[in-house]
């Protein structure tokens, strides 16, 4: 049988759980690609780490630049993340005529067109799917499956330590703090959990889904990112009481004036199928001209998830080469890298939406009315309003207000003006509401 000589970078989580489900699962692999796919070589800092690992036949070494120039490797498999030196050693695989597999978001996202193009002109594949949403088949659902539509939105929940945390804080009413203290013991969080909690990891699979849905270059740049540290127990227990659910969303929304690419904490309502995610799990909703509304739910880490991905990518490698297909068969973004094109980006001023804010006030008389004078001038009209705590005059109390549709301009506007009263306490806390949502 033919087969497929791979070669790892890096052993760490999903490189561990590539290598045992090659071993698991190899025959029936072999099997279904007619080829077999036989990881030969891995190289990663600290080579000793493998010891745990029954890897025989597999030479084990830290020399990661010789894996990338070894002639006898057809493809490398990067899996150390981050950008440096990753964008270095896949260059040098796709120059030295081996096929790429990643999972690494920060490199597709913010390297990936250089990369395409290197991979272009060696005729060599760099294939992605790991790279978002772990075991779920995004990638491939929105590149193959959805490739007849033009898409009109993608929405979804596209980090579990976010998701995690927002989940246990509501159903354990913690705080953020205990929650995310809780995560990194149980290994759901990073020791910095500040690419997860402020919004980057969600955002860098943001810009992968929107380049493959709208054929453009990943633009990482252009989304608007807040993360989830500034929420706290008490508003997920308003929008609990409000009928709503805190969920850090990613939403590209294809407009005529331009495409919206935001990835913020968002209130959602109960029964609506994105509320309903919960834990360490991932969502993603793709609405198509033709398909209608998607789905697609599953584990969006972990070793033996993301492997999945991982070796998917490699039975189609390993496919196209048993039945001697061109490699780029399918153009990593879903057209060939001289058709993408840049889509404006249609700016958060223009953002038109329901909002929650919370403002920390002290309860002296007139100070809802003017509160609300000040709303009513920057034409932002009111929903609901609540108000809880404070025993004294002088202890600062909780307003929450619901508005009315409007503009994400108006109401930045009207906030500046709110911060100045001598009556209101710190930064009002801003969370937007999206009531279209599936
Ligand atoms: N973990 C997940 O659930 C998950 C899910 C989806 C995608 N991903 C992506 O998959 C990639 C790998 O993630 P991971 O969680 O497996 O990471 P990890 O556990 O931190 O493993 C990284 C591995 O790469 C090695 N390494 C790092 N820098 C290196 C360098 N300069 N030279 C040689 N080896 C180096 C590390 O060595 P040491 O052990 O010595 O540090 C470790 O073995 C990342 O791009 C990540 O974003 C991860």
């Amino acid at each position: 049988m033919k087969e497929l000589r791979v070669g790892m970078l890096g052993f760490g989580t999903v490189a561990r759980g590539v290598a045992s489900l090659l071993r698991q699962n190899g025959r029936v692999i072999a099997e279904r690609c007619g080829i077999e796919l036989r990881l030969t070589r891995i190289s990663t800092r600290n080579p000793n780490k493998t010891a745990a690992m029954n890897l025989d036949g597999i030479a084990v070494d830290a020399d990661v630049d010789a894996l990338v120039e070894d002639p006898t490797i057809d493809c490398v498999v990067e899996l150390i993340g981050g950008l440096d030196p990753a964008e270095r050693l896949v260059t040098t695989a796709l120059n030295r005529g081996k096929h790429v597999v990643t999972a690494n978001k920060a490199l597709i996202a913010e390297r990936g067109m250089a990369l395409f193009s290197v991979a272009h002109s060696n005729n060599k594949d760099l294939c992605f799917e790991a790279s978002v949403a772990g075991a779920v088949p995004i990638v491939k659902a929105i590149r193959e499956s959805l490739a007849a539509n033009r898409i009109e939105s993608i929405h979804g929940v596209l980090n579990g330590t976010c998701n995690y945390i927002l989940t246990e804080m509501r159903e354990r009413k913690l705080s953020f703090a205990q929650t995310l203290a809780e995560a990194q013991e149980k290994g759901y969080a990073e020791a910095d959990p500040s690419f997860d909690i402020d919004g980057i990891d969600t955002a860098h699979k943001l810009a992968i889904l929107a380049a493959i849905a709208w054929s453009m270059p990943p633009d990482f740049g252009g989304i608007h990112i807040e993360g989830i540290r500034h929420i706290t127990d008490s508003d997920i227990a308003w929008a609990n009481e409000m009928g709503y659910r805190i969920k850090l969303l990613a939403i590209a929304k294809h407009r005529p004036e331009g495409l919206e690419l935001r990835v913020q904490p968002t209130l959602v309502p109960l029964g609506t199928m994105v509320s309903q995610v919960e834990g360490v799990f991932n969502a993603i909703f793709v609405r198509g001209d033709h398909a209608g509304i998607t789905m697609y739910h599953g584990r969006g880490a972990g070793e033996h998830p993301t492997a999945s991905a991982v070796v998917a990518d490699l039975m189609d490698l390993g496919r196209n080469l048993r039945a001697g297909l061109s490699s780029t068969r399918v153009p990593p973004l879903s057209v060939a890298n001289d058709h993408l094109h840049p889509i404006p980006i249609h700016g958060m001023d223009h953002l038109e939406c329901e909002y929650y804010l919370r403002l920390a006030i002290l309860d002296r008389p007139g100070v809802l009315a003017e509160i609300t004078a000040i709303l009513a001038r920057h034409g932002i009209s009111i929903d609901a309003i609540h108000q809880k705590g404070g025993a004294t005059l002088s202890e600062a109390v909780s307003l929450v207000i619901v508005t009315h549709q409007c503009r994400e301009m108006d109401l930045q506007t009207s906030l500046a003006v709110l911060e100045g009263l001598e009556t209101v306490r710190g930064k009002p806390v801003v969370i937007r509401m999206e009531s279209g949502l599936n």
